[in-house]
This record gives structure tokens, sequence and C-alpha cells, in this order.
């Protein structure tokens, strides 16, 4: 950090908050982050007080109960808490990226009070239903249906992997309104947790991030106002993607603190370990991998603020950021999974052992290329925008 020329656009303000958050990653979570991996518990405490730092909803004006700052500051804050642990990353980008930052974009003035403040300021969980059974990446495909009846949408149907899904306070569900549209046929919503028929099914073990709570949505004729429609009937798609755009970011954010954190552990360990008479830094074989993981690292980053600077332009001139998000996503996604496989590989035996949390970063790297769209849709959208061609 510092020595690159990129380094600069940061202000002081930016600094300020990376320090903050590095500092409340050190202090607060890394003493649990092994004993939260280990039992799946959804860390509340440690959220809410995030929620106080204003970790929740940086990017969400004040007004709104967020800490006001920019993309840049969020990504930054995003990769200093994942460094520590990628599930209290996991939490905090649906919060601040799915849930708040669609709401703020496409909501109403009181969707907004009732719905952003509560969900910036910690003080509510926040989630974003897309995914189905039977349509994740073929996002379009859903099944889950909206029927208008008078003041209420009604909705039947299921979503699942479903971030925080066990925990929130609130959903933001995407249904079809009109199939027979296809795309242009699905509509968003937010939707109270405690809804009548809103059916939380059993929370997902899973590889990694496993203090991050996973699970199925049922929807059984949950009535939603017509009010808490977001956006207009058949925008839901367009809400969805455009969302989705922001949420690679903070994800790319996340996957970058990931590898940081295996690469440290790894530089570190290959200047203290001996083998054969050497430190085993010494090799090419460790000392190459090394050198492939901080210029990976490095080129993540630049893709990552460079996504970041696309996205604050974007909120003066309304232009989409498709391309540089999912760039950044996949590349750094595929570094943190590089990173956490040469760490520990590097480590050897100690790198398999949860003595050490190398092993915690492999198993939290591999999420980051499959959820917000897997490393082959990050491919396709960058190929189709590319080219023009329906890849
Ligand atoms: N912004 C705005 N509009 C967009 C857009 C974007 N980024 N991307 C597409 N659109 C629009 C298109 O312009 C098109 O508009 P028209 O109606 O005017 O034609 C419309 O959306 C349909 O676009 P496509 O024809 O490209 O749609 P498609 O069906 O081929 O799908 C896809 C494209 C890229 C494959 C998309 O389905 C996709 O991103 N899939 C992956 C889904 C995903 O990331 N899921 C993750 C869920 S969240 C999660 O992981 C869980 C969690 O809790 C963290």
């Amino acid at each position: 950090m510092g020595r690159f020329a990129f380094e600069h656009i940061l202000t002081d303000e930016h600094r300020m908050i990376q320090q903050a958050a590095r500092e409340f990653a050190e202090q607060e979570i890394a003493p649990i982050a092994a004993e939260y991996d280990e039992s799946g518990e959804f860390p509340m405490e440690t959220i809410r007080k995030m929620g106080e730092m204003g970790f929740m909803g940086i990017e969400v004006p004040e007004e709104y109960g967020g800490a006001g700052m920019d993309t840049l500051a969020y990504v930054l804050a995003e990769t200093e808490i994942s460094k520590v642990d990628a599930a209290h990353g996991t939490i905090m980008s649906v919060n601040n990226s799915l849930f708040c930052h669609g709401i703020l974009k496409y909501g109403t003035e009181e969707q907004k009070q009732k719905y952003v403040v509560p969900v910036a300021s910690g003080q509510a969980i926040g989630a974003y239903a897309l995914t189905e059974p039977s349509s994740g990446s073929d996002a379009a495909n859903m099944r889950t249906r909206a029927t208008r009846e008078g003041d209420y949408y009604i909705l039947n149907g299921r979503k699942n992997w479903i971030t925080s899904g066990p925990v929130a306070d609130y959903f933001v569900v995407f249904a079809m309104t009109n199939p027979e549209k296809g795309h242009r046929g699905i509509t968003a919503f937010i939707v109270d947790g405690d809804s009548p028929g809103l059916v939380r099914g059993k929370k997902e073990p899973k590889l990694g991030i496993r203090a991050s709570a996973t699970s199925e949505i049922g929807f059984d004729n949950v009535k939603v106002p017509v009010e808490n429609r977001l956006g207009e009937e058949g925008q839901g798609f367009k809400i969805a993607m455009a969302v989705l755009d922001a949420g690679r970011i903070g994800i790319a954010a996340q996957a970058l603190g990931i590898a940081e954190a295996a690469y440290e552990a790894a530089r570190q360990y290959v200047q203290e370990r001996e083998a054969f008479g050497h430190k085993i830094g010494e090799f090419q074989g460790t000392g190459f991998k090394i050198a492939d993981m901080k210029m990976r690292i490095e080129a993540a980053r630049a893709l990552i603020y460079n996504a970041a600077l696309a996205k604050e332009k974007a909120k003066e001139t309304g232009a989409r950021y498709t391309l540089e998000a999912s760039m950044a996503k996949l590349f750094a996604s595929e570094t943190a999974m590089y990173c956490a496989w040469a760490a520990v590989q590097i480590h050897g035996g100690m790198g398999y052992s949860k003595e050490l949390p190398v092993e915690r970063f492999f198993r939290d790297a591999k999420i980051t290329e499959i959820y917000e769209g897997t490393s082959e849709i990050q491919r396709l959208v960058i190929a189709r925008l590319e080219t023009g061609l329906r890849v």
C-alpha cells in the first residue's frame, strides 16, 4: 500500500475510513472470526457495531442514516473488513449495495425513510432475493409470481441462496408480474421479513463465509402493499442487473481483502520458514508465487478503483458501469482464489490446519467466483459489451 501512483487518488477522508475499518476489524472481528466460522453463528453484535461505525451504508447520504461517502470509501472499508473476515464482508456488502443502493436509486422518499434508514445505520439487516432453485445464472427465468389484487400484490414462489435470509428484516424481492413478457414482465418489491406467509428455510451449511447466514425463502400468498413496489411494473430485471453492477464492485473489494490477507500470511511465512538450509522464500518456486500474488493484487486494486470511479461518475451522468464492475469482480475473485491457493501451498501442512487462518481464506475465496454472477457470467457480460454479439 502507498507505493503506487494510483494510491494518490485517495483523500484524507478515504484514508480515515480505511484506517477506521482496519482498526475495527483487527480489534473487534479478528478475535472472533475463527470461532464464528466454526460455529456458523451470525455475528449480530459486531454487525450492529459496524452499523454504528457507518459501515453498513457508506454511500448512503447522512439524511438516510448512512455515512454519506463515495464508492472509493466503500471499497476501501469493504476490503479492510474482508481482509480479517470475509463473512462480515458479505453481510456488509449486501446491506450497502444490494439493499440500500437499489432503494436509493429506484425507491420513493417513503421507501428510503422506512427501509434505507434502519439498514444503512445497521439497526436492521437487508437481503436481496433474485436467485431461485431453477434459475441462478439465468436470472430472468424466474418462477416466483406477483399478482395484483387491489392495493396489494400477492407473492408466491421460492428464492434460494439468500444472503442474510435467516436474519434479514427486509428483502428486495424480484417476481414475475407478467410472465408473457419474459424479463420485461419482472417487478421488484420490498418485503418485510415478518410478513405472514414468508417462510425462512433452513440455514445452508456452507464451505466458506460460514458466519454469513444463507437460506431459502418461501413466499406463500405473501401480501405486499402496492406502495412497496420498487420502481415500475416490468422494470424489475433492469433494477436487478443495475443493482448487481454495484454489488459486483463490493464483491471485488471483498475478494481483494481475502487476497491481501492470504498474501500477507504467505509473505511473512516465506521469510521465516526454513527448508534445505534456506528461507523458503529463497527458492524461486516460492518467490515467484509471491511475485505473482503481489502483481495480481495490485492489478485487481487498479480495476476496483477504476470501477469505483466509474460508479461515482455514473451518479452524475447516469451512465452504466457494467463493464468496469464485471472486470473488477472477475479479476479480483480469481486473484483471491489464486492467492488463497498459493498461501496454502506455501504453508504446506500448516496451510491445511485450522490453527492458522489461511485455510479459512481458501474456503472463503471460492464464493467470490460464484455469487453475484459467476466468473463465466462476468466473461459473458464483458464479451457481449465488447463485441455486441450474443455470447
Ligand atoms: N444494467 C441495466 N440494464 C441491464 C443490465 C445492466 N447491467 N444488464 C442487462 N440489462 C438489460 C438489457 O439492456 C436488456 O434490456 P431490454 O429489456 O431493453 O432488452 C435486459 O436487461 C435483458 O438483458 P439480457 O438480454 O442481456 O438478459 P439475459 O437474460 O441474457 O441475462 C445475464 C443477462 C448477464 C446472464 C444476467 O442474467 C445475469 O447477470 N445473470 C447472473 C445473475 C446473478 O448475478 N445472480 C446473483 C444473485 S445475487 C447473489 O449472488 C446472492 C446474494 O445474496 C449475494
